[in-house]
């Protein structure tokens, strides 16, 4: 008999969007208990580790304007941006930068004790509001203190979440999860939830994410008969610090640091003449590339091609005051004081556009669910997003699907689930049968790490129809290996156990990102095929959905919603 505990809204994840929504609902209903369920500790999530900033629209009267923000988000999208999404975003931005600062945020300030902004790339205006370089960390510390003052907020940290719930109608009505402490398998009931679980950037090998970022919440709901959105725009950031890929912050180009070749050239005057190296990130990352395989990179000591930042020119008292984490990161992980050398960069797996299909208010094609943040593709970045327009994405979304959700709750009682019983035990047979008393051949984190490294080999800045095919091929190779099981039988804490489930997520998503980009035969943002170099709007100006498939996805389109701007030819 699996036990189950109750509650009204769950959310599952507890980075920058699940803890915004977790107090927004609370706050839209005292009475109603809400949960956070998280495979970490909360101050573990990913959000935790943004650095640069959230764009917003706050100094209106200095020359700043709300129009100016939308537009610079949709042609930063490459034009796949939702409008009216990116219009949401941008006008209920400067709303939580003042709440945040309300409960406690140590903005940054100017000298006149205005909260402060700093330049980031694509943006018309400095508007990423900061915090140093630390803006997740103190993000996340000021939504968890917050959340802590509400009685009706209830966390379950460490506990892995595996599949969703549904009732008799395919309605959400939880999930199955794992204590991890005790090893127990539960059912978590609401008749409302909200997926946070953030991005899926450890599909690759070098990446920016924690090596929790995994797709397993995208694969509930991809399992779950929800679809996929645009997975195959994967955010390559330009300045991942080796050997180890963790972020060297726009934050750093957007205070002044600029980007230099071997021949001591600073190159982005020859990709993006007026925006340089605050051109946007796709722009950015595929000039490095660009430069280093013409013959302009640098060899670092690990032998990967990479080229430098120079900071040494905004003197150290400067870099001190706005960029001390990336000078820490700088001297712990690549042994440089950014203060007197440049730092060797490369393109680095950052961010996936695409996530869980929902509409302009979060919600997913599930009735009672709603997705934000990271692991959700409202669309709000299109074909490439903004530096900065993702915390603030998290921000606006948790709020606005944390209300919604616990509105629902209070007009809609739970309905019932009379195959309850026969869905947990499909999953235990899945996940005890299939997982823990499986067997395989093949360790599974070497089938990790072939799987990511496939990914950073043939689905990365430049792709083109061989490599994709070649990449699929490798992948669907892996997936028959016999791979599925885990060598620890322990029940507490047993991390290779869920490092397995994991690897099984990562499977079935990758896949949908190599196929995404196969049938999408054009260039638009961070998708760029040398087999089709230009932007094809009349063909493929829609959004591709993947929907799960017991052999592969199924993919078909979905059109994209053009309010106020006709596409035109993007140029920084
Ligand atoms: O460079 C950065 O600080 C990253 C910011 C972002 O991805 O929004």
């Amino acid at each position: 008999m699996v036990d189950s505990i109750s509650q009204d809204v769950l959310i599952i994840g507890s980075g920058l969007a699940g803890l915004r929504a977790a107090i927004s609902s609370a706050a839209t209903d005292r009475k109603l208990d809400i949960a956070v369920v998280s495979k970490v500790q909360v101050m573990r999530s990913h959000s935790v580790s943004a650095e640069g900033g959230t764009a917003a629209v706050l100094f209106e009267e200095e020359g700043d304007n709300q129009e100016s923000h939308i537009y610079d988000t949709i042609k930063g999208s490459d034009f796949l941006a939702d409008q009216d999404v990116a219009e949401r975003l941008v006008q209920n931005i400067p709303y939580e930068i003042y709440q945040l600062d309300h409960w406690g945020m140590p903005w940054s300030r100017r000298t006149d004790g205005r909260i402060a902004q700093r330049n980031f790339g694509g943006y018309s205006f400095p508007r990423a509001t900061y915090a140093q370089d630390k803006v997740g960390f103190y993000g996340m510390q000021t939504l968890y203190d917050t959340s802590l003052k509400f009685d009706n907020i209830r966390f379950y940290n460490e506990w892995f979440c595996t599949s969703i719930l549904t009732d008799d109608e395919g309605s959400f009505r939880g999930v199955t999860a794992i204590e991890m402490k005790t090893g127990n398998f539960f059912k978590l009931l609401a008749p409302a939830g909200i997926m946070c679980t953030g991005g899926a950037g450890r599909l690759y090998s070098f990446s920016t994410y924690a090596y929790s970022a995994t797709p397993d919440g995208l694969d509930m709901a991809y399992r779950a008969g929800m679809a996929l959105k645009d997975m195959e725009f994967v955010q390559f950031h330009p300045t991942g610090i080796l050997p180890s890929g963790i972020l060297i912050t726009e934050g750093a180009r957007g205070e002044g640091g600029y980007l230099i070749n071997s021949t001591g050239q600073r190159f982005m005057k020859k990709y993006a003449p007026e925006k340089l190296e605050l051109a946007s990130r796709d722009v950015v990352s595929r000039a490095m590339i660009q430069e280093i395989r013409e013959g302009r990179g640098f060899k670092h000591e690990s032998g990967v091609d990479c080229l430098k930042l120079d900071l040494t020119h905004l003197g150290a008292e400067n870099i001190k005051a706005r960029l001390g984490g990336i000078r820490e990161i700088g001297i712990k992980f690549s042994g440089i004081d950014v203060i007197n050398e440049p730092i060797d960069v490369r393109p680095v797996c950052h961010y996936m556009m695409g996530g869980i299909h929902t509409n302009i208010e979060g919600a997913t094609e599930m009735k009672g669910l709603w997705a934000a943040g990271e692991a959700a593709c409202n669309s709000v970045h299109g074909a490439n997003r903004l530096g900065a327009n993702s915390t603030a994405e998290c921000l606006v979304w948790g709020r606005i699907t944390g209300e919604l959700a616990a509105r629902y709750v209070a007009s809609n009682k739970p309905s019932s689930i009379s195959d309850l019983p026969q869905q947990v035990l499909e999953e235990e047979k899945r996940i005890y049968d299939g997982i823990f008393r499986g067997s395989g051949e093949m360790n599974p984190y070497q089938l990790r790490k072939d799987v990511t490294d496939t990914m950073d080999a043939k689905v990365h800045v430049f792709r083109h129809e061989e490599m994709l095919q070649d990449g699929l091929k490798k992948l669907v190779e892996l997936k028959k290996m016999s791979w599925k099981h885990v060598d620890d039988k322990a029940k507490e804490y047993n991390t290779n156990f869920t490092n397995v489930m994991e690897i099984d997520s990562i499977l079935r998503i990758a896949e949908i990102v190599l196929k995404g980009a196969l049938v999408r035969r054009e260039s638009r943002g961070a998708h760029a095929r040398t087999d089709y170099p230009t932007r094809d709007d009349v063909n493929f100006l829609k959004h591709t959905l993947a929907y799960y498939g017991a052999q592969s996805p199924k993919l078909c389109w979905y059109p994209v919603s053009i309010t106020r701007y006709a596409p035109t030819e993007r140029k920084y």
